[in-house]
């Protein structure tokens, strides 16, 4: 469920914000044994307010493993708060996800050389692919989300399968800011924009997520039909320096702000 806040006699919905904990695993994983515990990670994102919890699970295991999914899950069970499992769209991910039973599911394109998810979900090239994935999940009562880019004949592709949701990838946003490129910003920003709208108006609604941090996450939360934002890589990063419950507390406060002003 959305927050609301009424300002100036108008209702403002604000988006919620999931937490992705992968990289609690990847520091894990970077000296074997058990310490960090990513699911103690996810445990102290919902103290600090998270409204959800998001793992990709990896073809390779990289961060996330098999034992972090099940036991998030009945993490996020016990807590009440929803799991978004990310993952390709292979058939070993899809009877995870049927055995699992996550609240979400959100397919994103995997690439095994790939440092993190590059680019968004082709559903319009493999809807051949997809279709009978998100049946099953959706008849588990997972509900699915499609990770692609904020252009119309994906957007299009999505709304005519039985997806619920979906993800806009924000990376490229973020990355031409990264390289100071405003005028690519303004541009990847108004297709956001315009995708979100499109979406919206096909019945999807629509999440936003990659690559998002303090800096640039302002114009991504304003627009007024994204209901939920993922962020992980700069959340867990912050941490380091401000610890979770700060890094969780400022980024609601930045999108609230601008979604409320
Ligand atoms: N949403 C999706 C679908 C993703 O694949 C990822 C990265 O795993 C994220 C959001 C979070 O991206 P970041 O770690 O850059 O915040």
């Amino acid at each position: 469920m959305n927050s609301q806040i009424k300002i100036g006699g108008r209702l403002k919905t604000l988006p919620r914000l999931g937490v992705n904990i992968d990289h609690i695993a990847t520091v894990r994983n970077a000296r074997g044994g058990e310490h960090p515990d990513p699911v103690a990670g996810a445990w102290a994102a919902i103290q600090a307010g998270a409204d959800g919890i998001t793992a990709h699970l990896r073809e390779d295991r990289r961060h996330i493993r098999d034992d972090d999914l099940e036991r998030l899950q009945a993490l996020c069970s016990n807590e009440k708060i929803p799991l978004n499992m990310e993952m390709a769209a292979t058939d070993e991910m899809r009877d995870i996800a049927i055995r699992l039973k996550p609240y979400a599911v959100c397919i994103v394109p995997e690439k095994r050389e790939e440092r993190t998810t590059e680019g968004g979900l082709d559903v319009a090239g493999q809807l051949n692919r997809l279709v009978p994935i998100i049946t099953a999940l959706n008849e588990v009562g997972s509900r699915v989300s499609l990770f692609i880019e904020a252009v119309t004949h994906q957007i299009e592709a999505a709304a005519r399968t039985d997806a619920k949701v979906v993800e806009f990838h924000t990376g490229a946003y973020a990355h031409a800011l990264d390289r100071q490129d405003k005028a690519e910003a303004a541009v990847i920003l108004t297709a956001l924009k315009d995708g979100a709208k499109l979406a919206h108006a096909l019945g999807l609604e629509v999440h936003f997520g990659h690559g998002l941090t303090f800096d640039n996450v302002a114009p991504i939360a304003a627009i007024p039909e994204g209901m939920e934002l993922n962020i992980g890589h700069f959340i867990i990063g912050e941490a380091i320096f401000i610890g979770l419950e700060a890094a969780i507390g400022e980024m609601r406060f930045l999108a609230t702000e601008a979604r409320t002003t």
